[in-house]
């Protein structure tokens, strides 16, 4: 059984007019519609980790809205635990929970206030709330922290609290938009704990521009663009629908380039004592040059499959890489390869 079923989601919105276009340009533009969700179809089954990949503007947040009833879609239909929840809003308030990335936490407030006021919010009576909130409290290892206003906390840990803030109603189903944006490498290893230790119990969704979270975190993947979905599957599917191709990095003991070229297929690529080169297939590869190169030669042999960021921006259309297909550009292309 699906816990999310999307069908056919569309969101439009109003298209701005700004300026001083002449008025019957204006008004004709004014009735036009910007398609920020195309018709969109997908399934999210129990405990799945389920990321939504996509370059600015692909419409990740707004179908994350849309699911989470803060949007109302022009057209489908969305499913949580077979129920309507554009009809039955409430069913998603109760069961499930979002955290965005403009963290819905009062900066005024300090930690325990925060979770408190949520709790309340969410109807539970003032025994229920002492006792959800000194659980969350200890679960999050929140501390002396507890009693600092959220405006006093750093991003890491403002960010903890966002997330602490959408446990309160206890959701099965628990949505992430960009959680670990603008987190230090180590408290997004934290996160990834956290969100893993979630995923136990709950379905999760995550946007993230960290191609490297989702290959680590996500079971299952769809690649927006420009509001339609390009790609679907887990990451290795995804990965495995691109051409990219692997990398295999060997180290040589001291040897002339001349021997090393001798032992090597001819598209390895030599630099003194290393080599790389890149296959379809570089593991069948690399054992192959196990078996074949003397053991006194060889030093190290390395295999590097593509990954799902080179597959992402390969079916965005963005491409800059290194001999050794590693991305060396940012994200957010916009150019794509319609035929992805
Ligand atoms: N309330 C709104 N009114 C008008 N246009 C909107 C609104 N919300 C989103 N959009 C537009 O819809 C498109 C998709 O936006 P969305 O926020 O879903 O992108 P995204 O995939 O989440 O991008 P990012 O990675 O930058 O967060 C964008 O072009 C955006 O400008
Ligand atoms: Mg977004």
């Amino acid at each position: 059984m699906s816990v999310i079923k999307v069908e056919n989601l569309r969101k439009n919105f109003p298209l701005q007019v700004e300026g001083n276009l002449l008025t019957k340009v204006k008004s004709r533009l004014a009735n036009r519609q910007f398609e920020a969700v195309k018709d969109i179809d997908f399934e999210v089954k129990k405990k799945d980790f389920f990321g939504l990949l996509g370059s600015n503007g692909a419409g990740k947040t707004v179908t994350l809205s849309c699911i989470s009833t803060l949007l109302i879609p022009d057209s489908g239909s969305i499913q949580v635990n077979d129920v309507d929840i554009i009809k039955n809003p409430f069913y998603f308030r109760e069961n499930a929970n979002i955290v965005l990335s403009d963290r819905l936490v009062y900066s005024k407030l300090n930690v325990k206030e925060n979770l408190q006021f949520y709790s309340r919010l969410y109807g539970l009576g003032i025994q229920e709330t002492k006792s959800r909130v000194n659980s969350i409290i200890k679960e999050f290892n929140f501390g002396e922290i507890s009693s600092k206003k959220i405006e006093d906390l750093s991003n890491g840990q403002k960010q903890r609290v966002a997330i602490a803030r959408a446990l309160v109603n206890e959701p099965s189903i628990l949505l992430l938009d960009e959680p670990t944006v603008g987190i230090d490498a180590n408290f997004q290893i934290e996160l990834h704990d956290l969100f893993r230790e979630l995923n136990k119990t709950k379905t999760l969704l995550l946007t993230s521009h960290y191609l490297h979270e989702v290959e680590l975190l996500c079971n299952k993947v769809i690649v927006m663009k420009k509001g339609i979905i390009i790609a679907k599957g887990s990451p290795d599917e995804i990965i495995s629908k691109t051409k990219k191709k692997g990398c295999i990095k060997l180290e040589f003991n001291k040897i002339s380039s001349a021997k090393i070229k001798e032992l090597l297929p001819k598209n390895a690529v030599i630099s003194g004592c290393n080599a790389t080169l890149l296959e379809s297939k570089p593991e069948i590869i690399a054992i192959d040059l196990v078996r074949s190169i003397p053991k006194k030669y060889l030093k190290s042999i390395e295999v590097k499959k593509p990954s799902l960021e080179q597959a992402f921006i390969e079916l965005t259309g963005e491409e800059k890489e290194n001999e050794c297909g590693e991305n060396t550009n940012a994200l957010g292309g916009d150019e794509v390869n319609e035929n992805a």
